[in-house]
């Protein structure tokens, strides 16, 4: 049994079920009690500038949040965390993405070692590859400049640097094409490379494991790919020590990842590895080698400015004192709604078209961290854990699924992510679209929080039996994250405080953040499956739903 007692039984969790229960305000009658909370529920980090006023919450809520927080040791955690303990207890590994940005000079270690040096020198060799490439020094097997680059990798291993690719497009040198291919679907990598020249692009194989088969697959058929688009022959002909084949295969594939025996092991030599270390979780990886793809189109110096804008708040979750403290107050509101509103989803909704990505970035980031129901010694959870996190930038979201979070039965706790200024130069029209992308966000926090009263309705000479269908009930919380403008260090300082929020609920709920043996399962069965698909295998112990699908499948394969 667990020695420490167990959440819900926590007297500061009792306390907020009490406050919970005599909870009646509106988000109208607390601002018309108290207006000054527009300004002091706002907490400043780094270039971030996060309200917190739009929430179901007062002094007295706060307090015992904050109160649950220390109950249950976040800080003595992230300290540890920090430190480099090994916190991920499953799979007993230090958890030191924060080291990934520590600037040179920093000492973090790990078993008595500092980790600093070697991220530098990675980061060093990171940064000489990408201005080769970049310059056109760094050629293919014919010598033609790259053109293309083409990451192959998934999960961790894809989402990050693709949505950062897309984030910071505005600093990315135009003339290289940087694709990304996570699906096993051979339609993925068609896409990505029907229209390239092989002898002009060069592929990263990232992969923390360098097990994972959707990767490993698709690597495959881009080096058979490239193979043949370069006339080799032999696209099998790997390990063919001396040949064309592995010249070939050096000048067009590069590998990042942990696992250097397997990298060999596919063809590529340990010269073109970019390695990191595993204290790196794969959803916390983007600001690691697996960024290199990012660093090729932005540039070393834009790519450690990111690493800065990340440990701008690592330090500020560090050492700001609880109740400034934004990844705490926020990772506090999520537990807030979650387990004592029921709300079961989160929404994030970035008013930036470059941060399409954004959410789908944060579903790893949230729901692979914190989808857990056993506590870190094993026993299971009596509360509910992390959220459903979703969202799609926010004025396309506004005319499809905006409708259900203002009018329909769920409370959704959304995030409001926008910028004062566009990034790109944009010609005097589309600049001017600015203003009315960022009204839409303040309009939406206005319409979510205060809503539309039946008497508002009414005024306005809506006849009565519309007023119940045009009445705003309100009271829809939101947090409203604002930055002059979406640089590298804004997506760093954002991503950041994403990672630590997570960490903050993972903390609190007691469970390991950094493990996803969730996922294990799938991929074992995948492979016990696939033979029946391919070779028509008898596969024992197949169930009979599972067994009657496979047949189906089969026979619709033949027609
Ligand atoms: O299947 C989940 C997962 O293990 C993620 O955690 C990880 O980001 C992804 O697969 C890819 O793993 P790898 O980088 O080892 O290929």
């Amino acid at each position: 049994m667990s020695e420490t007692p167990q959440l819900t039984r926590r007297p500061e969790w009792t306390a907020l079920e009490d406050h919970r229960a005599e909870w009646h305000a509106h988000l109208r009658g607390l601002f018309a009690a108290d207006p000054g909370r527009a300004e002091r529920y706002v907490v400043t980090v780094g270039d971030l500038r996060i309200d917190y006023s739009k929430h179901l919450v007062t002094d007295e809520t706060l307090a015992l949040l904050l109160e649950l927080a220390a109950a249950t040791d976040v800080f003595g955690l992230r300290d540890a965390m920090f430190r480099g303990e090994r916190i991920n207890v499953t799979e007993r590994r230090a958890v030191l993405h924060t080291a990934l940005r520590a600037p040179r000079g920093a000492v973090v270690e790990v078993d008595g070692e500092n980790v600093v040096p070697h991220v530098h020198a990675v980061l060093d060799r990171m940064s000489d590859f990408a201005r080769r490439v970049r310059s056109g020094e760094w050629t293919g097997h014919t010598g033609r400049r790259i053109r293309n680059v083409v990451n192959i990798g998934i999960g961790g291993s894809d989402l990050g640097p693709a949505m950062a690719y897309e984030a910071l497009r505005a600093f990315t040198d135009r003339d290289l094409t940087v694709r990304f291919v996570s699906n096993v679907d051979g339609a993925d990598l068609h896409e990505a490379v029907h229209d390239l020249d092989p002898a002009e692009t060069l592929f990263i194989v990232a992969s923390k494991t360098f097990t994972t088969i959707e990767t490993i697959t698709n690597a495959t058929s881009a080096r058979a790919w490239l193979l043949e688009g370069l006339g080799d022959g032999d696209a099998s002909g790997a390990g063919d020590a001396g040949s064309a084949v592995e010249k070939a295969v050096a000048k067009h594939f590069v590998a990042l990842s942990t696992n250097t025996e397997k990298v060999t092991a596919f063809g590529i030599d340990v010269d073109n590895m970019f390695e990191f270390w595993d204290w790196v979780g794969g959803r916390y990886s983007y600001d690691s080698a697996i960024g290199l793809s990012l660093m090729i189109a932005i540039g070393p110096e834009a790519f450690r400015e990111m690493l800065y804008g990340f440990h701008t708040v690592d330090e500020h979750f560090r050492t700001a004192p609880p109740e400034a403290n934004a990844p705490l107050l926020m990772g506090l509101l999520g537990v807030w709604y979650g387990n004592f509103f029921d709300a079961q989803s989160h929404a994030v909704l970035p008013y930036s078209h470059y941060l399409s990505k954004f959410t789908a970035y944060l579903q790893q980031l949230d729901m692979e961290s914190n989808g857990k129901s056993v506590q870190r010694d094993g026993e299971p959870v009596e509360w509910q854990t992390g959220p459903v996190v979703w969202g799609t930038p926010g004025t396309n979201g506004q005319h499809a699924y905006y409708q259900l979070i203002h009018q329909g039965t769920k409370l959704i706790p959304a995030d409001l992510i926008g910028f004062a200024r566009p990034v790109t130069e944009l010609s005097g029209r589309l600049e001017a679209q600015h203003d009315l992308l960022m009204a839409n966000l303040f309009a939406q926090g206005q319409a979510l929080a205060f809503g539309k009263t039946a008497e508002e309705v009414r005024a306005e000479g809506v006849p009565e039996e519309q007023v119940p269908h045009r009445t705003f009930g309100g009271n829809h919380p939101t947090t409203t994250v604002l930055a002059r403008e979406l640089t590298p260090s804004v997506l760093g300082q954002l991503v950041a405080l994403y990672e630590h929020k997570v960490f903050v609920q993972g903390a609190i709920w007691n469970i390991d953040s950094f493990d996803q043996w969730g996922v294990e399962l799938g991929k074992v069965l995948a492979k016990r499956v696939e033979p029946a698909l391919t070779e028509g295998a008898d596969v024992p112990g197949l169930d009979p739903s599972t067994a009657a699908l496979v047949a189906a499948y089969r026979d619709l394969k033949e027609v």
